[in-house]
């Protein structure tokens, strides 16, 4: 039996949270779809944010009204606060997402609040979800490196994690933001939350910045890490952080994880197709190593 890795798109959030170039409701909801046709079976659709905050993705619930939805996937989105949950709920999202970070100054500076005060913006969203049977996946950031203080203390990415677990999160998504990342770190990281929370809870979000996200990604699955957050053609990057690229490449991880001898059940060429449709939207081309390669004719 083969070895199955679920992998989380979160292009359609993440990646195109940090886009310049204006994407339409239509071309996102034809992303949406045209990523699910690939055979990916949880995706980030949008988030519930402050549109002065994050521009691009307002009418996230447009887009959830219009996508075609199939029931063997999760449709997730991204809640900062009860009122993003109130707007969300409504349009039937499988999944919500909330977010806070190991640092407090990247917490101050992503959502105004202190990690603790976001703990207690989260206890009554992630209670009100679970009333309406959505699934909550907690997001860390920063988890081995922050923009503004440096590096991170394991412990504290731990501590945070059991935190989000006590509250009714069913899954943790640990954040390399900045992709600052290196084996030595991510591992020492893991190993500090996998000492407090089984790994059947934990994915593993990288992004790309310093190049390290593959191998970061191979350090958690030798750790038995299962769940794989990427963004197709490696949209995005991180506001708050200078230079930093997006999440990294769908593309770029299904081809590892094939090759590796793990099943996602996701077809790689129609998944680089979907890549190209979106670079030229966005006007770049893909930052997919993998997507580059297969369209050399
Ligand atoms: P605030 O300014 O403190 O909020 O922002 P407020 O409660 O004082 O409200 C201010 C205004 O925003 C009001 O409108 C509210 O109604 C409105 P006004 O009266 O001025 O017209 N508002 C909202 N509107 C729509 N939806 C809402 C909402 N809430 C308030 N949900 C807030 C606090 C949390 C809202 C803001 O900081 C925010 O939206 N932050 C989101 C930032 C964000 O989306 N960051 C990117 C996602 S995190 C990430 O990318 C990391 C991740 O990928 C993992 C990793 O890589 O590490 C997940
Ligand atoms: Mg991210």
């Amino acid at each position: 039996m083969t070895d199955r890795v679920r992998l989380v798109e979160v292009g359609p959030r993440d990646g195109l949270q940090n886009e310049k170039t204006p994407i339409s409701i239509q071309d996102r909801v034809q992303l949406v779809n045209a990523l699910v046709r690939t055979g990916i079976r949880h995706i980030e659709v949008g988030s519930f944010v402050s549109p002065k905050w994050v521009p691009q993705m307002e009418h996230t619930d447009q887009v959830l009204a219009s996508i075609q939805r199939i029931p063997e996937c999760t449709y997730s989105v991204l809640i900062p606060n009860t009122k993003g949950f109130e707007l969300a709920l409504p349009y039937k999202p499988n999944e919500i997402a909330v977010f806070s970070a190991a640092s407090e100054t990247f917490t101050h500076k992503n959502i105004n609040c202190s990690i603790e005060e976001s703990l207690e913006r989260f206890k009554p969203i992630v209670n009100k979800a679970k009333e309406h049977n959505i699934s909550v996946r907690g997001y860390i950031s920063c988890v081995v490196g922050c923009p503004y203080e440096g590096g991170i203390n394991p412990n504290a990415v731990a501590q945070l994690a059991s935190q989000l677990l006590t509250l009714g999160c069913d899954e943790i998504s640990l954040g390399d933001t900045i992709g600052v990342g290196t084996p030595k770190s991510i591992s020492a990281m893991l190993k500090a939350v996998l000492k407090e929370i089984d790994v059947s809870k934990l994915a593993l979000h990288c992004h790309d910045t310093y190049g390290q996200a593959l191998v970061n990604i191979a350090t958690g699955l030798n750790l038995g890490i299962r769940v794989i957050d990427a963004s197709v053609a490696g949209l995005g990057g991180c506001p708050y952080a200078k230079g930093a690229s997006g999440n990294v490449a769908s593309e770029d991880v299904i081809y590892f994880l094939n090759n590796e001898g793990f099943s996602t059940g996701i077809d790689l060429t129609a998944l680089k197709d979907v890549g190209h449709f979106i670079s030229t939207l966005v006007g770049r081309p893909t930052q997919s190593k993998v997507g580059l390669a297969l369209s050399v004719p």
